[in-house]
């Protein structure tokens, strides 16, 4: 038996996906990324979304007046795909140098994807564009039939759009985010290096029992849903696999308390503040703390073409507790996921 490993020296983390809001919410949200991730992919599912380089350059500027005094992180924005998006602004997106990536969400499968791709060959002057500038195509792969059942919908996009969408156009580069089956692990395995895949903390370390583990517990909802036990443990073997198709991204998504323990709960897990404690949690349980640094700091800026980050953190088996929650909009509250529970992992900069 090897011993246990109690502390972990890697490069600074990215986040390749996350949803910080808007306007108040970023004083909360921006300084729990900024403390954990030196960069991040910032989704631009606000209201209005974000669809014009412009309405992203906006969004960037208020992003980094959020930033704490001396840090450096650095959002990496993207543009929220419709039917009507044009070649033109995949051009300006691409010259941009600060849009890194355009987010499929197919209209009505999550939070605020309204005014998502109704059809996706609407979207095809688009991502032909795309494939010859080399910007990434970021998927929400869950197809929206009612008619499917909600455990099905990614299994079911992956055979529906995704296989279609990859053979009409060869050239463009994915990242199938936020994975939670066996199926979209084997699917990103067997499509090679222009596929990537993003796995949250949560998918790592729950299955849909949690959602109801003595009752209805409302933090554990997210889209896509937690999935049975042989998904998650499919979603650990990808992550310690060493396989550079998979990175870290949280997929942390705010919500104040009473719109989460409502009627109608929103869908998302609020992580940001203590990702990485939580992935160590996943890959120590795995044996694999040894492949974390390949996950969290190697693969992602692999994929999208960026230097990986020069400064270090650790990860210390010290126990840390995670807030019951953080004051947020409107006198609301935002729950992080693992409130009030303490984790054996403590994470600081070297
Ligand atoms: O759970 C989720 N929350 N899934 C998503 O796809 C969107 C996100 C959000 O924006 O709240
Ligand atoms: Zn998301």
């Amino acid at each position: 038996m090897t011993a246990a490993i109690n502390e972990l020296i890697l490069r600074q983390p990215d986040d390749w996906h996350i949803h910080l809001r808007d306007d108040v919410a970023l004083a909360v949200t921006v300084p729990h990324v900024a403390h954990q991730f030196a960069r991040a992919i910032i989704m631009p599912n606000l209201r209005p979304p974000v669809t014009t380089v412009a309405a992203a350059q906006a969004y960037r500027d208020r992003i980094l007046a959020a930033r704490p005094a001396g840090s450096d992180f650095d959002p990496l924005m993207t543009l929220y795909l419709t039917d009507t998006t044009s070649p033109e602004e995949i051009v300006k997106a691409k010259a941009s140098g600060f849009v890194k990536a355009v987010k499929l969400y197919p209209a009505g499968a999550t939070t605020n994807s309204d005014a998502g791709v109704s059809a996706i060959e609407k979207t095809y002057p688009a991502l032909a564009e795309m494939a010859a500038q080399g910007v990434p195509l970021l998927v929400h792969g869950e197809v929206t039939d009612p008619a499917v059942d909600l455990f099905d919908r990614e299994a079911a996009f992956i055979e529906q759009v995704l296989k279609p969408l990859l053979n009409k156009f060869p050239d463009l580069r994915v990242v199938f985010e936020h994975i939670t089956t066996a199926e979209a692990a084997a699917f990103v395995r067997s499509a090679g290096d222009r596929v990537g895949a993003t796995i949250t903390a949560h998918h790592l370390l729950y299955n849909r029992n949690a959602i109801f583990q003595g009752g209805v517990r409302p933090h554990y909802y997210c889209l896509p849903v937690l999935k049975r036990e042989r998904h998650r443990e499919a979603l650990v073997e990808a992550a310690t696999s060493g396989a550079k198709q998979f990175f870290l991204g949280t997929d942390s998504a705010p919500h104040a308390k009473l719109t989460k323990e409502a009627a109608c709960g929103c869908a998302g897990c609020y992580t940001a503040g203590e990702a990485l404690q939580m992935y160590a949690m996943a890959f120590d349980a795995a044996g694999a703390l040894d492949s974390l640094e390949g996950f969290a700091s190697l693969h992602g800026p692999a994929f999208y073409g960026l230097p990986v980050n020069e400064r270090k953190v650790v990860l210390r088996r010290v126990p840390s507790t995670v807030p019951t929650g953080y004051p947020y909009i409107n006198g609301d509250t935002l729950v992080p996921l693992e409130g009030g529970n303490t984790l054996p992992w403590s994470f600081a900069h070297v």
